[in-house]
């Protein structure tokens, strides 16, 4: 386990929910059930693992950790994989239905009957590599065109992982936030359709769907488990991720739901900047988070009108725990199962950590030894490269 105190200094901001219609308003229940009934359907689709870490949680004095890893998801290596490919099928489903001025069925556009306006289509989106990774292969399961943008910072494995499921990929200079401000630039010339996981005002609707396409892990979770958690430690890029978690446990538990935790980069606080700010704040990124996926430095619109509702703390973590974190996990702490995360996957146990360890925070944070703790797994190893690289200590 980290020495303590030098090595694990967290940001942390306590925040007070108030739980209005926010959730039902933003991302409700019927939203996540057909994202479910359509997704569930698709060759290819397993429940991931809940893995229990005992060794891990009385490491930390906790009575459990419930580490969901999505490292397997439809192969495409993280839980991304369930928002963008859906997304896409919901975008090609309106855009055919508008044109046809009924509601065309999912099972029309799957077996072909629009194949050939379909294959006219491109979908488009910027990434940091697993958003734009769904997305590519989602348009290529339909047969449509994909166009990717990413920052200088993707790492060429993440550039080449899209261009095996067919995307074009183009590469920017700038971070995370420029690459989408030059996609909407792009497709509004072009015509192209935005496949976003990101909202902004006047763009809703396939944020939603990603959104609700996350709500597939959420539930499964929820139905493996005999009690709600007390704890959920979420990472956060733009947000997403927390928010449909957030909004199907609520669904679900009601008052009964965990308290709910979002973790950032120090590097990429923009979720923590908001909720000191009592206001949407997006910050600049100096510098890349080796937690690429969460690098992003704009909230998404509609992710923030949840989280700001939902959540009870936000907490910023250090680069240099990322590297041991990811080994610890690998190696099994305390006897539990070795896990193979990536970068991105580490941050709620990060979070956790650093809480439980701090006498201050483990009591702002309300952790004790009777705390049964949720964690997301959000990625495996979505690059291998940068994985052999923090196993060999060279990161
Ligand atoms: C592995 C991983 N975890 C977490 C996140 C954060 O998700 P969100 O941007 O929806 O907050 C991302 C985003 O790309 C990711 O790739």
């Amino acid at each position: 386990m980290f020495a303590l105190p030098e090595t694990l200094t967290a940001g942390f901001h306590a925040s007070e929910p108030r739980f209005g219609p926010v959730i039902q308003d933003t991302l409700p229940r019927a939203g996540f059930d057909r994202a479910e009934a359509e997704i569930t359907t698709w060759s290819g689709y397993h429940q991931t693992p809940l893995t229990d870490l005992p060794g891990y949680a009385r490491s930390l004095g906790l009575g459990a950790i419930h580490y969901k890893d999505e490292g397997q998801r439809f192969g495409l290596g993280s839980f991304k994989a369930l928002g963008g490919a859906y997304a896409v099928l919901r975008v090609i489903q309106r855009t055919i239905s508008g044109r046809e001025g009924r509601t065309v069925g999912v099972n029309e556009i799957l077996n072909g009957d629009y194949a050939q306006q379909i294959s006219n289509m491109t979908m488009t989106s910027a990434t940091d590599g697993n958003h734009g990774r769904s997305v590519a292969w989602g348009a290529q399961r339909l047969g449509a065109k994909c166009r990717i943008y990413i920052h200088s910072g993707v790492s060429p494995f993440r550039a080449n992982a899209l261009r095996a499921l067919g995307a074009d990929v183009i590469r920017i200079d700038g971070d995370y936030d420029a690459t989408v401000a030059q996609t909407r630039v792009d497709a509004e010339e072009h015509g192209w359709m935005i496949v976003s996981d990101t909202s902004w005002p006047g763009y809703t609707q396939p944020p939603v769907d990603v959104m609700a396409g996350y709500g597939v892990m959420a539930r499964e979770i929820l139905r493996e488990l005999a009690e709600p958690p007390t704890h959920v430690f979420l990472q956060g890029g733009v947000g997403g991720l927390a928010a449909a978690v957030i909004a199907v446990f609520h669904q679900e538990w009601g008052a009964n739901a965990p308290r709910s935790i979002i973790v950032e980069p120090d590097l990429a606080p923009c979720l923590f900047a908001s909720s000191k700010a009592n206001a949407m704040t997006p910050v600049k990124i100096q510098e890349e988070s080796l937690m690429a996926g969460l690098s992003c430095g704009e909230p998404s619109q509609l992710a923030w009108a949840i989280l700001s509702q939902t959540v009870h703390g936000f907490m910023t973590i250090p680069e240099h725990l990322v590297a041991p974190t990811v080994r610890l996990l690998s190696q099994g702490c305390n006897g539990d199962p070795g896990i193979e995360a990536g970068e991105s996957a580490v941050a709620g146990l990060i979070g956790l950590s650093c809480g439980a360890l701090d006498r201050h925070l483990r009591n702002a944070l309300r952790l004790d030894t009777q705390s049964r703790v949720l964690v997301i797994g959000s990625e495996g190893i979505t690059d291998p490269e940068v994985f052999s690289a923090i196993m060999s200590g060279e990161i």
